[in-house]
């Protein structure tokens, strides 16, 4: 069993993905910290704890983290994900408990105290760049960063050139990529063609499971923006093609190579430049995931929220 802890600011497709790692044997969540992006921290905080309540789970650790970014104005994505951030279904409040500690200093202590745990981070980097600025010597202590986050060859998806996650907190994102710890991120390029189908959202409600319409209804919710400004037939489950990666890495493919986070210009700010080519010396520093198998992923996906 992989140790993972999920950095998350759930979201419909971050809901997606904690469901599917709570409903994967080969992992064992250490616990959900959480963070300020599609919606505002207590939202997301609130958000966790609902899609851990509709796992059957409310046994899992959750703890609130950073409300905004390193050294900037928090953005966040309602027009995408809707004022609650899991628009689409009407959820009763959880009940619940979050953890009384910071997620900054539970992710400090417990990657001090525990061999072997991966992160996986699903929303801005924040919690992540606070934790190894305060507490460098985690870097080493940590097994892999699997994150959703950037885009090259695809643009971006806030502005031409970058991604949400990246673009909300790029300073964060570049003590990321710049702490020596093994990454592999799952960006635009890789998840824009894990779309999902009118198919799919049918059966998922065929599952006739509280999970399963939830996973149905908020599909439907935030097609409506990507089928509108793609031009698409579905839309891309970003945040689980990380957990997809964890339980079968044969899924994805990429390539190790120099990735580095544009923090200065107005224009292109949070830019993942990846060296794809590799035309410069700068050090390969990540995985860049690029392709994969559409039909496996909703295969993998579908069966594991099957058994919630
Ligand atoms: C990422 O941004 C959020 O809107 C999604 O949850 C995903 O993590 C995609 O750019
Ligand atoms: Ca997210």
């Amino acid at each position: 069993m992989r140790k993972i802890i999920i950095d998350t600011d759930p979201g419909q497709d971050d809901a997606v993905a904690i469901l599917f790692a709570l409903a994967s044997p080969e992992l064992e969540v250490m616990g959900i910290t959480t963070v300020a992006g599609n919606v505002p921290l207590e939202l997301t905080t609130k958000n966790a704890r609902i899609v851990c309540e509709l796992a059957k789970r409310p046994d899992v650790q959750i703890y609130a983290g950073c409300d905004r970014p390193m050294g900037r104005t928090l953005v966040t994505a309602e027009h995408v994900h809707g004022e609650t951030g899991l628009n689409g279904v009407i959820h009763t409040d959880p009940t619940m408990p979050v953890q009384d500690a910071h997620a900054v200093d539970f992710l400090i202590e417990t990657l001090r105290s525990t061999d072997g745990v991966t992160l996986c981070p699903l929303g801005p980097l924040t919690n992540i760049g606070t934790a190894l600025q305060k507490a460098p010597d985690i870097a080493r202590r940590i097994d892999e960063i699997v994150l959703m986050g950037g885009g090259y060859f695809e643009g971006g998806n806030i502005t031409p050139a970058a991604e949400f996650n990246i673009y909300v907190d790029p300073e964060a994102a570049d003590i990321v990529m710049r702490s020596g710890v093994k990454v592999t991120l799952a960006p635009l390029d890789l998840t824009h063609k894990m779309l999902t189908s009118a198919e799919w959202i049918a059966a998922m409600r065929a599952l006739n499971t509280d999970v399963g319409d939830a996973v149905a209804g908020w599909t439907d919710f935030f097609e409506r923006f990507d089928v509108a400004k793609y031009g698409s037939a579905g839309a891309p489950l970003h945040d689980p093609c990380v957990i997809a990666h964890l339980v079968d890495p044969t899924l994805f493919s990429g390539r190790l190579c120099n990735v580095e986070i544009e923090l200065n210009s107005d224009l292109t700010r949070g830019m993942t430049v990846a060296d794809w080519w590799g035309v410069t010396d700068r050090p390969k520093n990540a995985t860049f995931l690029r392709d994969g198998d559409r039909t496996r992923f909703f295969t993998l996906l579908s069966t594991r929220l099957a058994t919630l």
